[in-house]
This record gives C-alpha cells, structure tokens and sequence, in this order.
C-alpha cells in the first residue's frame, strides 16, 4: 500500500502533485462532509495581490475538538480546536515516540511555533493540509471518539500526522505539516499568512510543502 519515501524537489515534481492535490481535494471535501464538519473556503482570488492576501478566522465558531479547513494561497489550511485531553496526549511519551520529528527540528514551521504544540495558542493547531509525501489532502480520523486519539489520515499512501501535524515514524510522508505564519488579531481572531508582531518568517523557507 505504502511507496518509497522521496523528498520531491520544489518544482521538479509540481504537476504530479497538483494533479493529486486536485483529486483529492474532492476526496477531502467529502469527507468532511461525512463526519459533519465544517469546511470554509475562501473564494480564489482574481488577482495575485488578492490571492496572497491574509486570510482572518473567527476561532469561536470552532467548538473544542472540532476542525474547519480555510483556503489560503490555494492550500488547504486546517484549524483545529484542540481540548485538554488532546493537548495532554501530544505530550505523552507513547505518541512522542512513535513520531518522526516530534521536536519540529526540520524547518517545517515559524520559529514561533516551533514548540511541543506547533502554534502560538496551545489550543488552536494551523496546519497546511498538504501532505508532504506527493501533496494529497488528509483527513481527520477518528472524529467521533475521544479527540485525543484523532489524527490525521492521508488517503493516497496512509501516512499520519497527530493534531500538531506531526509525521509518524513508518509511513512515506518524510516531513511534519508546514504551519503558515499566522498571528492573534486579538484572542478569539486568527490571521492567517502574517506574522506576529516583530517576527519575519518567510513561509518559502520551509523545507517542503
Ligand atoms: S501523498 Fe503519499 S502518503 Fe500522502
């Protein structure tokens, strides 16, 4: 089921994954559907200015356990709403052991969120849902149980990421998913694509999306 790991270059391998990204798309929407959660996407943009414009995200209208996807630059970015027993179980020896970079040392991620939840609010996980292997979308499993065994499934070659985005050791996804910069707004406001206050992260110098 599964395939070799590979590390496609930039470029290099860009229309196979847009052809799967737009497969699986679809697959994602639908399964978003299926498990009722709530999928909000901003219209593409008409102009370049516009479609890298920052994208704002009310974090009340995201009940505890729950995940919204937004498009941002094209991607899909996930939001999840992380409650206590999800955030204790991204700190449990089990999990951190079966990860493959569970102290985010490759470049996948602001400096800001280069933590042990991978974000600026403990709560709230900002995820690029592209997986890292050849670009499919993941989904969340698990999304009637307990939240914190929820993870993040890729349906093209099964590789899984916990709710910090997090890759598990074993699967062909090589890498963490990138988090966008993101910033509060004020506390229940997300801005999406810039950064805090007196941070400069440039998005385009993670390793790989
Ligand atoms: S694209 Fe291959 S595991 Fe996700």
């Amino acid at each position: 089921m599964t395939s070799p790991a590979s590390t496609p270059a930039r470029g290099s391998s860009t229309s196979r994954r847009d052809v799967l990204t737009v497969v699986t798309i679809t697959t994602a929407v639908a399964g978003g559907c299926a498990l009722a959660w709530p999928f909000l996407e901003t219209l593409t943009p008409p102009d370049d200015t516009a479609a890298h414009a920052p994208v704002d995200v009310d974090l009340t209208a995201i009940a505890p356990g729950q995940q919204i996807t937004v498009m941002w630059r094209g991607s899909p970015v996930f939001i999840t709403n992380r409650p206590p027993e999800a955030l204790a179980k991204l700190k449990s020896p089990e999990l951190v052991s079966k990860l493959r970079d569970p102290d985010s040392l490759i470049v996948q991620q602001p400096p800001y969120a280069t933590n042990w939840h991978r974000s600026l609010k403990p709560e709230y996980s900002v995820l690029v849902g592209v997986c890292t292997h050849l670009g499919c979308i993941p989904t969340m499993i698990g999304g009637s149980g307990d939240p914190a065994v929820r993870t993040f499934l890729c349906p093209c070659h099964g590789s899984k990421f916990d709710l910090a985005g997090r890759v598990f050791k074993g699967v062909p996804a090589p890498y963490n998913l990138p988090v966008p910069p993101h910033r509060m707004l004020s506390d229940t406001m997300l801005r999406i694509g810039e950064n805090p206050e007196g941070e400069h992260f440039d998005f385009s110098s993670i390793v790989q999306i």
